[in-house]
């Protein structure tokens, strides 16, 4: 196990950006910057011992702060906060009180807004266990950062152990009642980008669907899905029933886990390579996501090129009492885990 640290690049700000790359002995190589607390390479043998990135990214930071790519954004590998996915209308009241959020997806605010999580400073710490070697990332979003309420000290752990997990901790306190749902944005592609995801299998631990309007917000309606395009319940292959759907899969599933226990979520495989990543999470939701809108860039990426597994709490939930709150109170710690096993047969 083992850690290796090098300059990633210069944010528009100024600061030096680090990149870590985390290594175990099984041949798994991890890395990660500071910089959005992006994962940008996640490493992993096939089964003729080939080793290939099986994630979106890239391997310079000036690529991620490239006009073209942030002009059709897709969150590469990024966490995603304070609050991923969508907020209906960036409309959010807090305790009787509404602060209107930054608009940054046809009406609606998502992801955090224009400066989200995934484009800022982490303070990074790095560990070195026995079983594991980790990086800390923190993050102070002050009272009123992109108009959310409370000062919120956040840390996520990665830990990449032994055993081939990619562990995630997220951890957040506040001074003030606040709203945080966080996610890692990273897509796979388990053949390394030969071709795009329509043949990858895929099994989601889930039977319903939270069915959106056409700006993907929740009307609050959770539907079965069975004997529909949206069923994966039984592993399926992702392109299969996809033509039934014009913009591919970009819609969240209901996780059954009344106590936030760590579950199964979904597995993801792909048969030439023999490789799988399966997700545990204690999060009630999963957003799918098959990147319809992933831009090409220089003949690279584009349409359909990853499938995005959001391990995270409902989208728009603030606006909807009856899902799983997204509230979090001084003296509370928010705490979230999702584990990535991957496993090469
Ligand atoms: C959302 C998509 C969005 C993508 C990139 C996903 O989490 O569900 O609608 O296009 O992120 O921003």
């Amino acid at each position: 196990m083992n850690i290796k640290k090098e300059v990633f690049g210069q944010c528009p700000k100024g600061e030096k950006a680090f990149l870590y790359s985390l290594v175990n002995p099984n041949g798994i190589t991890v890395k990660i910057t500071n910089y959005g607390a992006i994962i940008t390479a996640i490493e992993m043998k096939d089964k003729n011992g080939d080793k290939e990135n099986v994630v979106l990214g890239f391997k310079s930071m000036d690529e991620y702060l490239s006009p073209d790519y942030l002009a059709n954004y897709p969150y590469f590998g990024a966490v995603c906060g304070r609050f991923c996915n969508r907020i209906a209308g960036g409309k959010l009241n807090v305790e009787g009180v509404d602060y209107q959020l930054f608009i940054n997806n046809g009406p609606n605010h998502l992801h955090g807004g224009q400066t989200g999580f995934d484009k800022v400073i982490w303070s990074p710490k790095t560990i070195e266990m026995p079983d594991f070697v980790g990086l800390e990332l923190k993050y102070r979003s002050v009272h009123l950062d992109e108009n959310y309420p409370g000062n919120l000290d956040v840390s996520i752990l990665y830990k990449l152990t032994h055993k081939n997990e990619l562990q995630i901790e997220y951890k957040a306190v506040t001074d003030r009642t606040t709203v945080v749902n966080l996610t890692n944005h990273t897509y796979f592609n388990l053949n390394g980008g030969k071709e795009n995801i329509f043949n990858h299998q895929l099994r989601i631990n889930s039977k319903k669907r939270t069915v959106n309007d056409s700006t993907l917000i929740p009307t609050g309606e959770i539907e079965e899905v069975t004997n529909t395009p949206f069923d994966f319940s039984v592993a399926k292959p992702v392109g299969k029933d996809i033509s039934a759907l014009p913009d591919g899969y970009d819609l969240n599933y209901p996780l059954e886990n009344p106590g936030n226990k760590m579950i199964l979520a979904a597995k993801l495989s792909e048969e030439q390579t023999g490789r799988s990543v399966t997700v545990f999470t204690n999060e009630p939701g999963i957003q799918v996501y098959t990147g319809f809108y992933i831009p090409e860039l220089g003949g690279r990426f584009g349409r359909y090129s990853g499938l995005a597994l959001e391990t995270q709490h409902y989208p728009d939930s603030p606006n909807h009492p009856e899902f799983p709150t997204t509230l979090l109170h001084p003296g509370e710690t928010y705490k979230s885990k999702t584990t990535l096993l991957f496993e090469t047969h």
